[in-house]
């Protein structure tokens, strides 16, 4: 997803805008630019298509270009191709106005010819050429000044929008607006900060304002007021954040992905205690009471990697607490009208918070008058604050596209969700419930263990480095792994790889099964591990080459090619140990054929429109 990023202050604006823009380059882009107003009002726009290096080399690092006031922009690109012409920033046709836009302007088409009939002409394929304008005419006809002009803005565009705007008669500030897409404004001493996400910040300041949807700002260098769509003012007050600026860099390791694999013990450790009090679950602070959480219809709405999760507590709350669950896509749940019984509680689970469907789902679950419970990692995302209560993950900033802190920690907090509906429902008493919470407290140790087990995964890698085509299959929660095991192959590696339930391959999907397709069998759930054991045996009669995932002291029922085995636990948190050596297998593959591990090609970190 795009990035914006903004300064004003008494510094030169443009090498802060670049080093800012670096810490969003994970949110996916093509190409990037930046706006600085010079100290003769001037606004110079600078911009490249590629990587933000090109733009760096352009602006000499910044010092090429003088002033104390701009706005900068990471674009991954919706309306019109990736190219210099298309990069933001965007200016209006005559030049007072100039935007970036991280968003949808979904009417962009109409907009564009109401202006087009109104003597503008355009130069882009871009929506928010057509923002730059339509603000610029708002300007020019109401002569109302930016907060109302940004107001008229606001009530005639649809779609999603995180905006910075610079007037060039208004020398002194920079205009913002929200709705749908992140943004955070950050207060400094002397000087502001605009960004779609606090790493960008952090360097400067930990003081932020939440700008809320429907929203303006007019940002100076010694102040910031905001505004509703009515034009009103409104009160806000700055909150600390408590992101460590180094949580968000490297460390040591050479990528995010492989440090984050590496926190993870730590991450699960620290979602785990957070919510643990001695032998019980404690979700107190989340203000999760017994009532709150009473439910006879869990629905679990999220995507990707998320979605994922939800699969797999679907499978340990219904075993444990009895109580019916399903899992939606939820750009799906969002749109089919769903059924919603009155006492159904919708559970949105979301590493950042912003996506933009997950997003929807909870709205379309609050208009339906049911409660909405979020599972999110990022403080003071839309979700968190949209959600009627927030359990909030302790990944910290996960910064490579394909997560695996976040997975991890979302699966903790899943299993103590699980525990406490099975308490409240009777099915499980204390004694019962503080053996699960022991053997959960193991899972950070374990987790480590398979951490200093990489070798064979690493070797496996290198020696299979044109495989295609993988499959990973498994029945239950063995199923629900292999979904995510796919997902982390396909997303850094760009092998395509499908996850299967073992027992429907033979209807169909086995006929796509030749001599040497990797086939890899997870399989922890002992109840039916010797079903998929045979399935294996089926695609290794017909070529396949057999790779199995299981537990230690576990017998495998089946002569594979390849065997890695992780430390035994309760088949319920299973997900949490076989995701480590598949987010390792696919990191490996990764690094063998040389991509941008922590940056794939196409994919966004936070994909914030729909
Ligand atoms: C996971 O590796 C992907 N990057 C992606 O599927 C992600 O899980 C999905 O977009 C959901 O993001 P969220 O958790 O921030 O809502």
């Amino acid at each position: 997803m795009c990035g914006i990023v903004g300064y004003i202050g008494k510094k030169q604006a443009a090498p802060i805008l670049l080093e800012a823009l670096k810490k969003l380059e994970y949110r996916g882009y093509d190409s990037a630019g930046l706006a600085v107003r010079s100290d003769g009002g001037e606004v110079n726009v600078i911009k490249t298509q590629g990587r933000l290096s090109k733009l760096c080399d352009r602006t000499q690092n910044g010092t090429a270009v003088e002033g104390t006031c701009g706005i900068g922009h990471t674009r991954w690109a919706t309306h019109g191709e990736p190219s210099e012409e298309n990069a933001h920033p965007h200016k209006c046709m005559d030049g007072t106005v100039t935007v970036v836009h991280n968003g949808i302007l979904e009417n962009y088409r109409e907009l564009r010819e109401k202006l087009v009939r109104n003597g503008y002409t355009f130069y882009t394929q871009t929506d928010t050429e057509v923002i730059a304008d339509l603000l610029d005419y708002y300007y020019k006809k109401y002569k109302a000044g930016p907060v109302d002009t940004i107001a008229r803005f606001m009530m005639r565009a649809r779609g999603s929008y995180a905006l910075a705007v610079l007037f060039k008669d208004c020398p002194d500030d920079i205009y913002v607006a929200r709705k749908d897409s992140p943004m955070i404004i950050g207060a400094g001493r002397g000087e502001y900060f605009i960004a779609s996400d606090v790493p960008a910040i952090l360097k400067y300041t930990k003081r932020v304002y939440y700008i809320e949807n429907g929203e303006m700002a007019r940002i100076g260098r010694e102040s910031v007021e905001f505004y509703n769509i009515d034009r009103e003012p409104v009160e806000k007050h700055c909150v600390r954040v408590k992101m460590d600026e180094n949580a968000a860099e490297k460390g040591g390791y050479e990528h995010f992905m492989i440090k984050e694999i590496h926190e993870q013990p730590k991450a699960v450790e620290l979602t785990l205690n957070s919510y643990l009090n001695g032998e019980y679950v404690d979700f107190s602070d989340c203000k999760l009471t017994d009532k709150f959480l009473q439910t006879d219809e869990i629905v679990i709405v999220a995507c990707g990697s998320a979605y994922h999760v939800g699969v797999v507590i679907q499978y340990v709350v219904e075993k444990l607490a009895r109580i019916p669950v399903r899992v939606e896509l939820a750009s799906e749940f969002r749109y089919r009208d769903p059924v919603l019984g009155k006492n159904a509680l919708v559970v949105a689970i979301s590493q950042s918070g912003e996506t933009a469907d997950t997003l929807a789902a909870v709205r379309e679950a609050k208009e339906r008058g049911v409660r909405t419970l979020a599972i999110v990692n990022v403080r003071g995302s839309s979700i968190a604050r949209e959600a009627d209560r927030t359990i909030y993950t302790f990944a910290g900033p996960e910064i490579a596209v394909a997560t695996t802190k976040a997975y991890s920690t979302q699966l903790a907090v899943g299993y103590l969700l699980a525990l406490e509906w099975a308490r409240i429902e009777g099915r499980l008493d204390d004694v019962q419930c503080a053996a699960y919470i022991e053997e959960l407290r193991s899972l950070p140790q374990k987790i480590e263990e398979i951490l200093q087990n990489k070798t064979p995964i690493q070797k496996f890698s290198a020696d299979h480095p044109t495989m295609k085509d993988v499959f990973m299959i498994g029945r239950g929660i063995d199923y629900a792994i292999c979904m995510e095991g796919a997902l982390k192959l396909k997303e850094v590696s760009y092998v395509h790889t499908e996850a299967y339930a073992a027992g429907e391959l033979k209807h169909g999907t086995i006929s796509l099964i030749e001599e040497g397709t990797l086939v890899v069998g997870v399989l922890t759930q002992r109840g039916v591990s010797e079903k998929t054991a045979s399935n294996l045996e089926e695609v290794r009669s017909r070529g396949a080459f057999i790779v199995t995932v299981a537990f230690e002291g576990d017998k495998i029922p089946v002569e594979a090619n390849g065997a890695y085995t992780v430390p035994a636990t309760d088949e319920l948190f299973a997900a949490s140990l076989i995701v480590v050596p598949l987010q390792l297998f696919a990191y490996y593959v990764s690094l063998q054929r040389g991509l941008d591990v922590d940056k794939p090609r196409n994919l966004a970190k936070s994909v914030t429109v729909e």
